[in-house]
This record gives structure tokens, C-alpha cells and sequence, in this order.
């Protein structure tokens, strides 16, 4: 159900802002990394009107691959000076928020670029948001910075919801849950959250054929991983947590940016390919990898899985009316 809001509020925020009010034709792409939000809405049929990222690496990407130069640091960016866009998506940086990193949510500085998303959104007033980050998000201080980022999205006057979403329900072979929030201008009775597990594509989908030989560990640290852990799995990806404490599973646990090196091992024995590691995010081998590893590495670490962001953004053009079928129309016209 959405949050609704109070009829006084409503009528006051309503009648005095002028919302876009679909249909849902055009997005913008803040904090857009290397392009997940891009791919899943472009499959759904929207145009980018506005993209930025701070990191160079992540805008050479997002335009070898989308042929979009994305601005540069959201605090800099002018709202009078951006194109008008139908819906708002954004991930959010996560480290302020996830359990890597320290917890102190809002009060980080990185957490506080949340506010850019709110300045942003009252000032060109889309009709939709649709928003990314760590399911920890939803629990740091008893709730309290989720239940304040709500609120601060519905002060605009947009009905929310959020999910947390796990990939692997969503047909890819890594374990990684997300919150993800959506917020329209249009009153929803029940956000269309799909009620079916997408089955996951099994690790010999995704896994290359002939790896180049320097992703394989060294002696030292495959024996070291095999006397810790004997793995059930033909085919497995082996992971060592902070404690060093190594288990596998026949799918990968979330690739992280900051990540120790080897934390996660293919038959404990080498270490995901770029082209994996995008796949493992749903990105699709026209993909073009412009980075070197390491970029990569942080690059795909970050990134939202594509399935996710195209649920939620999916759900949004419902609630608008917006049936999906007409995808191919709208990418012709
Ligand atoms: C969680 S990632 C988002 C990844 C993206 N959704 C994707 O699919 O690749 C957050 C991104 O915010 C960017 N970022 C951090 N501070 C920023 C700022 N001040 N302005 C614009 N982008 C920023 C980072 O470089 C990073 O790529």
C-alpha cells in the first residue's frame, strides 16, 4: 500500500506543484555508475535526458556505452540548466549506509548526496523516483534514517513504497538483496511488485570458457582455501568473509567495490573476469568494457542489478498505465 498522504497536505502540495504527470517517457540517471539504471529503462522503452556521475572512469564508460556524456558532480548541478525528465532514478552512494561501512547513515557526507536527489526532484518535479541502496538502509538506527528518507520523499508529495529484492529472485546467479523505493505522483492502492521468482540462471551461464590465466590465484592461496573449506558444489564460487571464514554456493555472494582481492574465488581457484562480473549484474555482453580490472572491479561493485532497477521501474509505468507491450512503439517513435 502506499504511505498516504494526508488529504490537506495533498491538496496543499497538489494543487501548488505542478508534477509531471506522465506518461513516463524520459528519465534521468543520477549517480549513474556505469549504466544500470540506463539499461533497464532503455529496455523498457524511456530515453535519457540527464545522466552524472563524479567518478571519470564510470562517465567513459556510461558513453562508450550509451553515447551520453554524463555531468560530474551532482552538487553542481543547476536544475534550470537540465533537461525536463518524466522519472528520477538514482543509486544512491550505498558505503554510508552499508554494513562495510560505518553506519552513521545521514550524518556521512555521502549519505547527506541523498539531499541532492530532493533538491533535484522538487525543482523539476518528475513524475516518478525510483531509488537504490543496501537493504541495510532500511534497519540502520531502529529505522529512523529510512523512515526520514520517506518522509522526505512524500514532503514532495509523492506516494512511496520499497522492496528489498534479492537478485537471485531475479534470475541472476548472485546473492544480493537491495531496497528499492519507488515514489509516484499518481496514487497507487498496491504497488505491482511482481509475485514470481525469476529462476536463476545457473554459474555455467555466466562463467567464461578460457579465463586468461591471470585471474588464477597463486599455489599458496588456493591451498590456503582448501584447507579452510571442501566444497560440495562441481561448480562454485568460494567466499571468504572478513572473519576468514570461507564457504561456496553454486552462485556468487555480492561483488563489492572496496573488496579484499580474492574474497571471492571461482572453484576457490581464480577470481571473476570483468565480463563475469558484469553478467553477474544482468549486464549484457554488447556491454563494452573500456576500463581496466581493477575499475572494473569497483565498477561492477556498485552497480545496481539491471533486473532489479527494471522491476521496480516496470512497476512505476503501471501504476501510470503505461502496459509495457507498448515498449516496441515507444522505441520507434
Ligand atoms: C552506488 S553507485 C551507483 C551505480 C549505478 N547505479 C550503476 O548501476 O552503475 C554510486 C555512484 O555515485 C557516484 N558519485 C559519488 N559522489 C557523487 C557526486 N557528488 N556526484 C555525482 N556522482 C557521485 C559514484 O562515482 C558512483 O558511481
Amino acid at each position: 500500500m502506499s504511505q498516504p498522504l494526508p488529504r490537506a497536505f495533498e491538496d496543499a502540495v497538489g494543487a501548488a506543484v505542478d508534477y509531471r504527470p506522465g506518461p513516463i517517457m524520459t528519465f534521468a540517471d543520477l549517480f549513474c555508475g556505469i549504466g544500470g539504471f540506463h539499461l533497464a529503462a532503455s529496455a523498457l522503452g524511456l530515453k535519457c535526458a540527464y545522466a552524472c556521475d563524479i567518478d571519470e572512469q564510470a562517465r567513459k564508460a556510461y558513453e562508450a556505452n550509451f553515447g551520453i556524456t554524463p555531468g560530474n558532480d551532482i552538487i553542481q548541478a543547476k536544475p534550470s540548466e537540465l533537461p525536463e525528465f518524466d522519472l528520477l532514478c538514482a543509486g544512491f552512494l550505498c558505503q554510508p549506509f552499508s554494513i562495510i561501512g560505518d553506519r552513521k547513515g545521514l550524518a556521512d557526507p555521502r549519505g547527506a548526496l541523498f539531499r541532492e536527489i530532493i533538491r533535484l526532484a522538487r525543482e523539476k518535479r518528475p513524475a516518478a523516483l525510483v531509488l537504490e541502496n543496501v537493504r541495510q538502509l532500511v534497519s540502520i538506527k531502529g529505522g529512523s534514517v529510512f523512515d526520514r528518507i520517506l518522509q522526505d520523499i512524500a514532503g514532495l508529495g509523492y506516494y512511496t513504497d520499497h522492496r528489498i529484492l534479492n537478485a537471485l529472485d531475479y534470475g541472476l546467479p548472485q546473492k544480493r538483496e537491495r531496497v528499492l523505493i519507488v515514489a509516484t505522483r499518481k496514487r497507487f492502492d498496491a504497488f505491482p511488485w511482481p509475485d514470481r521468482k525469476t529462476p536463476m540462471k545457473p554459474l555455467s551461464g555466466v562463467l567464461e570458457k578460457n579465463p586468461d590465466s591471470r585471474y588464477f590465484v597463486s599455489d599458496k592461496i588456493r591451498e590456503s582455501r582448501r584447507k579452510a573449506h571442501s566444497s560440495p558444489h562441481k561448480i562454485g564460487i568460494w567466499h571468504e568473509n572478513k572473519g576468514g571464514n570461507v564457504s561456496s554456493h553454486p552462485y556468487s555472494c555480492a561483488l563489492r567495490a572496496g573488496a579484499s582481492y580474492n574474497y571471492l574465488l571461482v572453484n576457490g581457484e581464480r577470481r571473476l573476469t570483468p565480463r563475469e562480473m558484469l553478467r553477474l549484474q544482468g549486464f549484457p555482453d554488447e556491454y563494452k568494457i573500456i576500463s581496466n580490472d581493477s575499475q572494473i572491479r569497483k565498477q561492477a561493485g556498485n552497480a545496481v542489478p539491471v533486473p532489479l532497477a527494471y522491476t521496480a521501474i516496470q512497476g512505476v509505468l503501471q501504476v501510470y498505465d503505461q502496459s509495457t507491450a507498448t515498449k516496441g512503439q515507444r522505441n520507434k517513435a
